[in-house]
């Protein structure tokens, strides 16, 4: 793990994330990090731990997704010489490495129950035992825990131990995911585009065009910073020209570059014309009581975001749900219509 990464974010969201992270961190108590995927939760961990106590101990790792059951229990805790097959000699356990540091323990979710129970113990009591061993050893070690499952439904299912969800829910830092936090969006790009410039020797970053721009903030990020991030980098590679500003976003590296032209003629055509399409969808969309007044108050957001419901919906059944053609009749390109469609969860529909 590296320390030197920098935070980059001003959002509302961001910063209280921040704010709550630099509060915590000289807490000796476990600490729950839940976010969706490339939500930067490793990187709150680092913070957490490198602005703690324990900063000049180790931050050691494990990611519980990448092992299977019996594995994880030694690795986190150690093994004795022998205890099974293959065993040769004895194993330091990541808690032993960690000794007075923190553990980070990613996709916790993932654990299996006697771990999970393993756990709880070392939390309460500071005490384990090696696998196959019998010695209890102490350990003085922060964890800080990452999951983005839902743990109080895991553990309602019973698939998850609520005691010790009990005990890492303290206090709980939530990662907001980039679609909530807009403003984010182009100061990440810029960012990684900086660096990816000076990785390919260019004297400058042009920037983005206006179109680029608005592919950029229009785009839900299911994959999020991490996503931003290779697309961003890939699009600057394959940009090449060092003087002009970067003009087409290349979202998904598996689209034959004849697609992708089609894609960004459809969105260069959107962004020609942006008001017209918001302008014919408050037209073509009753307002009640045909004077040109909505009543008021509305729900603005509500009330949005079923404009785009209907209007999707339309849109698909006019082209017999083949979504190709429904974003052409949207002037969206097919990256930006698959978007919407998960962001409204219509795509089990067609
Ligand atoms: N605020 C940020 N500023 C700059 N880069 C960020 C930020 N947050 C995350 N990143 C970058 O995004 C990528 C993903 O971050 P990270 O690995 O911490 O996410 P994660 O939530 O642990 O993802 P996963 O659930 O997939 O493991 C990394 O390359 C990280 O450096
Ligand atoms: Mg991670």
């Amino acid at each position: 793990m590296r320390k030197t990464d920098n935070l980059i974010g001003e959002s509302e969201a961001f910063l209280t994330v921040l704010d709550q992270t630099s509060r915590l961190a000289p807490l000796d108590r476990p600490i729950l990090i839940i976010g969706e995927r490339g939500t930067g939760k490793e990187l709150i961990a680092q913070r957490l731990h490198y602005l703690s106590r324990r900063w000049d101990q180790p931050l050691v790792s494990l990611n519980c997704a990448a092992l299977s059951e019996g594995v994880i229990d030694s690795e986190l805790f150690g093994h004795e010489a022998g205890s099974f097959t293959g065993a040769k000699g004895r194993h330091q356990g990541r808690f032993e490495r960690a000794e007075n540091g923190s553990l980070f323990l990613d996709e916790l979710a993932t654990a299996p129950m006697g771990v999970q129970e393993k756990l709880l113990r070392v939390i309460e009591y500071g005490e384990y035992e090696r696998v196959g061993g019998s010695k209890t050893c102490q350990a003085n070690v922060r964890l800080i825990c990452a999951t983005n499952e839902n743990l109080p439904q895991l553990a309602a299912e019973g698939k998850f131990r609520s005691d010790l969800l009990d005990r890492l829910a303290f206090d709980i830092i939530h990662l907001p995911p980039l679609r909530e936090r807009q403003e984010d969006i182009l100061p990440l790009a810029e960012y990684y585009a900086v660096k990816m410039c000076r990785e390919l020797n260019f004297s400058f970053f042009a920037g983005f065009s206006q179109q680029a721009q608005q592919q950029l903030q229009t785009y839900p990020w299911p994959g999020n910073i991490r996503e931003l991030k290779n697309v961003t980098e890939r699009s600057v590679f394959r940009h090449s020209l060092e003087n002009e500003p970067v003009n087409t976003i290349i979202f998904d590296p598996f689209t034959p570059p004849w697609q992708q032209e089609k894609d960004n003629e459809s969105s260069n055509k959107n962004h020609t014309e942006p008001s017209s399409s918001t302008q014919e969808l408050a037209t073509s969309n009753g307002n009640g009581n045909g004077n040109g007044m909505w009543e008021l108050p509305i729900d603005f957001r509500q009330w949005q975001q079923d404009q785009e419901v209907a209007i999707l919906q339309q849109a698909l059944e006019q082209a017999q749900y083949n979504q190709r053609k429904a974003a052409d009749l949207l002037s969206l390109s097919y990256h930006q219509l698959r978007g919407l469609l998960r962001k409204y969860q219509l795509v089990g529909n067609d």
